[in-house]
């Protein structure tokens, strides 16, 4: 597919740019929003994301799907799977998922996905914002919660082009997008698990109400946790896991 590219000095959130200018932008063209600095860069779960200037990627591209809102687990964890491999296509290796989609690296986290509803267009068709931040140059934040990595930080003996990676991701965005569009999950499964992060540890449901061995994800993208002889699924977007 071929994109409407927008590159901003400054914006809220590209996602949100995506939804203002989503009336606007032509018909077949999937419109594409970059930003050098976001002042209210928004993460999951209502979490801000830190945005600051000339150093990262805030990368949104406005996808839309015929079908329902429930595909949207799937179309999650398939953009996980493409950032991945964008990654690895450029050098980085031991690219990790943590489920639902966060990327990580080293053990922490390098990029972040925020997959927002925008609408349905009409009957059958739905619109989705698609938004990735990526930390390519950033050595220092205040106010991060988790513990994060950049691409400097990771893999010091490259010089780290962000308009190159911001290729790199839309390509492959958009080359697993239509594969999920045309079949569905199941080719993503596999891609998904072998960068599962969790495979094997003992996790803990954040409410504290599950606890077990990660299993990774059914055909549906739903993590699997097993309690004793129990398998447990987890929805994404229900709860969030992490490593006891
Ligand atoms: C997460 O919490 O892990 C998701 C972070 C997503 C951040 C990106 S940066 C580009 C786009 N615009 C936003 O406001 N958020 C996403």
């Amino acid at each position: 597919s071929a994109v409407e590219l927008v590159v901003l000095d400054e914006v809220d959130s590209t996602n949100a740019e995506i939804v203002r200018r989503r009336p606007e932008s032509g018909a077949g063209l999937v419109p594409v929003c970059i930003a050098d600095c976001q002042t209210a860069g928004r993460g999951r779960r209502g979490r801000p994301w830190q945005s600051p200037r000339g150093q990262n990627l805030y990368l949104s591209l406005g996808l839309t799907f015929r079908g329902s809102f429930a595909m949207l687990d799937g179309l999650s964890l398939v953009l996980g799977v493409a950032v991945a491999e964008a990654l690895e296509q450029q050098g980085v290796v031991d690219v990790g998922l943590k489920w639902p989609n966060d990327i990580f690296i080293g053990g922490s986290k390098l990029a972040g996905i925020l997959v927002e509803l925008q609408g349905e267009l009409e009957e059958g068709v739905v619109q989705v914002v698609a938004g990735i931040g990526l930390n390519v140059h950033m050595k220092e934040a205040a106010a991060v919660d988790q513990s994060w990595n950049s691409l400097a930080m990771a893999v010091p003996e490259r010089r780290w082009c962000r308009s190159e990676l911001a290729a790199a991701l839309i390509n492959s965005v958009l080359r697993a997008v239509d594969e999920f569009a045309e079949q569905g999950f199941g080719g993503f499964r596999a891609r998904w698990q072998s960068r599962d992060i969790f495979s094997g540890k003992a996790l803990v449901a954040s409410q504290g109400t599950l606890a077990g061995i990660g299993r990774g994800i059914d055909d549906s993208g739903n993590y699997l946790i097993a309690d004793g002889e129990e398998l447990v699924k987890v929805r994404a977007g229900e709860i969030s896991l992490r490593v006891q």
